[in-house]
């Protein structure tokens, strides 16, 4: 199977996690994107959605799925998204899509956080993947030698193809830090967190993933 074969396994096999009636956190990428396809299928069964990207919302809207303002909504049911990297306890590096800061609010909100990914996101140790920071342009620098002191290599990201900054959502911009061994991620989380300018980081550890559904080609694996 290809990759993209696995993702689709997985996000058809997310829709058990649907909950009738309901509102449903919807990520970002292209994994949630297969969801987002499996999801309109079945648009008549939920209330409707909220999404964690501008990217996102569009294509729920493209299938006539509703979606709602975050701060209309009192509660969501589950929150269904990919992962950069997962560990076996849960935690993940999430932001290679340049949502993370959307994607941890809507999962902060979230009952259940139930992440989809193809086998080969698993790891044992986080931070192979270069870490995503949304920070504040103005405080880019700054924040910059403070992940250097960590241990990694910072680097800010830029539009393909282009020097310039990529600009996020939110009118922040992303610095990935490449180069870590990240083998306590809570802590990490919390670190990063404190340094000023940091609008959110892309570690999801303090809340990881309820349930994590793996795309194998022996079939859907469901980790935690
Ligand atoms: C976006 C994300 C994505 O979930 C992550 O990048 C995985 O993407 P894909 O499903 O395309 O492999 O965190 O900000």
């Amino acid at each position: 199977m290809t990759q993209d074969e696995l993702k689709q396994a997985v996000a058809r096999s997310a829709i058990d996690y649907v909950v009738d009636g309901e509102i449903i956190g919807v990520g970002t990428g292209s994994t949630a994107n297969f969801f987002i396809d499996e999801l309109a299928k079945i648009k008549h069964r939920i209330k409707g959605t909220v999404a964690s990207s501008e990217a996102t919302a569009a294509r729920l809207r493209g299938h006539g799925i509703e979606v709602f303002d975050l701060n209309e909504v009192t509660s969501i049911a589950v929150y269904i998204d990919g992962a950069d990297e997962i560990n076996a306890a849960g935690a993940m590096i999430k932001g290679g899509g340049a949502a993370l800061t959307r994607e941890k609010i809507v999962a902060s909100v979230s009952q259940q956080f139930v992440c989809i990914a193809d086998g080969s996101k698993l790891v044992d140790v986080l931070g192979k993947f270069a870490l995503p920071v949304e920070v504040l342009p103005m405080a880019r620098a700054a924040v910059m030698r403070k992940l250097a002191e960590l241990g990694g290599q910072p680097r800010l990201r830029t539009k393909p193809g282009a020097d310039e900054a990529f600009i996020t959502d939110n009118g922040g911009e992303l610095i990935d830090v490449a180069g870590l061994q990240i083998t306590d991620p809570a802590a990490l989380e919390t670190h990063i967190n404190q340094i000023v300018g940091v609008v959110a980081v892309g570690l999801f550890a303090q809340r990881g993933a309820d349930v994590c559904l793996l795309g194998t080609s022996e079939g859907v694996r469901k980790l935690t």
